[in-house]
């Protein structure tokens, strides 16, 4: 393990004003998103949509790192440069998603686990050399009546703990992703319960395996009400109960946080980033890492029409800047112009 490597690249990846775009929607979930706008789901338009993304001029400014899926990272821009070559040549460090789902979990109903563990050296090697610099790893916890059990997060926190030794052994920065779903109707406090819970067995895990913690990002979900809980958290509430969870479970020495946005609108992700970083007090860099938040007003101007690629570049460049000021708690809201350049 190079230490001093994985540490600047962790540095890299939470650099003041920056953060990272999550592109590594699976096979199945880029079908669920461009269903919405009426694309076929094809490798094509995938790549073709995914160039708009990474080609979007000034996204450096902002974007720290992209994380790409297994097809993405094969693929090339319309001159032939694959795309994690382009993304490091304009100053983006390049990623990879290496888990393999999240699937039922046996004996316990609602609750998963993830796969991926098996053969994940030989593939770190291939990533490697395709020029990943970090990689990412999903774990799903359930909220319900009685779940999630102590085995379910038991059990993610440990195959979290191996992917992440895995990673630093092969010099790939692990982006720890433990996700408690908001899908429910449970209250903020109920969140703030499992949340903890389940970032402590996370976190006890990773020491037992011996992780680097400069060498590592967190990327959880923020303390939140169920989706279909109408006593809506205010941003403030919101950052408050995140970061006294946070406070009480993560080590000084892991070098940031990169929140996933798990279902809120864009505005509300920025929203919520930039309460944290307003009363920020803490060890760690408060960032994100984005997937919808990020995509969902690019994909509707986009809609798979060729015309639309400026437009959409335009609204993202706008998203990525709302989210970089964010990260200073200098957010006062929507900005008009598409791009503030
Ligand atoms: P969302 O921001 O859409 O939750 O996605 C982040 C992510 O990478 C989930 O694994």
């Amino acid at each position: 393990m190079n230490e001093a490597a994985l540490r600047d690249t962790a540095k890299e990846l939470v650099a003041p004003g920056k953060g990272i775009l999550a592109a590594d929607e699976s096979t199945g979930t880029i079908k669920k998103r461009f269903d919405t706008i009426g694309v076929e789901s094809t490798p094509e338009n995938h790549r073709i949509y995914r160039q708009l993304l990474f080609k979007t001029h000034g996204a450096e400014e902002f974007i720290s790192g992209v994380i790409l899926y297994d097809e993405t990272i094969r693929q090339q821009t319309d001159e032939g440069v694959p795309f994690a070559k382009y993304l490091s040549d304009k100053g983006i460090i390049p990623g990879i998603k290496v888990d393999e789902g999240a699937v039922d979990m046996v004996n316990f109903s609602g609750e998963k686990i993830t796969e991926g563990l098996d053969g994940l050296r030989g593939r770190l090697g291939e990533y490697k050399e395709l020029g990943a610099k970090f990689t990412k790893w999903r774990a799903v916890i359930s909220m319900g009546d009685a779940i999630p059990t102590d085995v379910c997060i038991n059990m993610n926190a440990e195959l979290l703990a191996l992917f992440a030794a895995y990673s630093q052994e092969a010099d790939l920065v692990p982006i720890v992703e433990p996700e408690v779903l908001m899908d429910g109707t449970h209250d903020i406090q109920k969140s703030e319960e499992v949340t903890y819970k389940t970032l402590k067995s996370v976190f006890k895990k990773l020491s037992e395996y011996k992780i680097y913690f400069p060498g590592m990002l967190l990327k959880p979900n923020w303390v939140h009400q169920g989706k279909d809980n109408p006593d809506k958290a205010n941003d403030k509430q919101i950052a408050e109960a995140t970061l006294k969870v946070l406070k009480e479970v993560i080590p000084p020495d892991v070098p940031g946080i990169v929140f996933l946005s798990g279902g809120d609108s864009p505005e509300e992700s920025t929203g919520h980033l930039n309460a944290m970083n307003e009363m920020d007090d803490v060890a760690w860099q408060l960032s994100f890492s984005f997937g919808r938040a990020l995509q969902e007003p690019v994909l509707k101007a986009w809609k798979g029409d060729p015309a639309n690629i400026e437009l959409a570049q335009k609204v993202f460049y706008k998203r990525a800047k709302l989210n970089s000021l964010a990260r200073s708690g200098k957010y006062e809201g929507e900005i008009e112009e598409e791009n503030g350049k």
